[in-house]
């Protein structure tokens, strides 16, 4: 495994975010919104660095199993428990790669009538979008590369790294 992004390097960036979110949400009424299963790791460190009250839920849907390619399904296994309605809902994924999963999920939550929505994800690959997606919050852009770690898997395997590597055995 390669370490594309070092333990080190994530924390110092995930505080950066963390104090962006918490001079831009003051006196708002903040949600954050985790995508499962990827996102865990990153929303457990993201939340504890915003100095605000805020509630979490999240959302699971289905990825790319064993395969490493997307295939543009989107099927939700689990629906907020909490109402979003008139909220800031901030939506945190891991990893933006052809967009699909997230524009599908913000779409249907703002169906819901938050006050506001936006988008943070540790991990964006710019090259891979197939549909337009405003990411407000970016962690790190990296290439197209298949990355796992932090929350990330391949296969269910190495979401426990601290770090993001990258896999060299699955090409993209
Ligand atoms: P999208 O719909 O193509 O943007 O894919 C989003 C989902 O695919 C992410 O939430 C990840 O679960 C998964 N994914 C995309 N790229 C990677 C990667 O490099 N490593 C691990 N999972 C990835
Ligand atoms: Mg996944």
């Amino acid at each position: 495994m390669k370490t594309l992004i070092s333990r080190e390097e994530i924390q110092s960036r995930v505080r950066e975010l963390a104090g962006q979110i918490a001079r831009d949400y003051r006196d708002r009424d903040l949600v954050m919104v985790g995508i499962l299963k990827g996102a865990f790791v990153f929303l457990a460190d993201l939340a504890r660095h915003v100095d605000l009250p805020l509630e979490m839920d999240f959302v699971a849907v289905s990825s790319y199993g064993k395969d490493t390619k997307s295939s543009g399904v989107v099927r939700i296994i689990k629906d907020l428990d909490i109402d979003i309605r008139g909220r800031d809902v901030i939506v945190v994924e891991d990893i933006v790669d052809t967009g699909l999963t997230l524009s599908y999920i913000a779409d249907m939550l703002r169906q819901r009538e938050p006050s506001s929505l936006e988008i943070c994800a540790l991990l964006n690959k710019p090259e891979a979008r197939k549909v337009e997606l405003e990411v407000k919050y970016c962690g790190f852009e990296i290439p197209m590369l298949f990355v796992v770690g932090y929350g990330l898997d391949h296969a269910e395997r190495y979401r426990h790294l601290p770090y993001v590597g990258v896999l060299e055995e699955a090409a993209e």
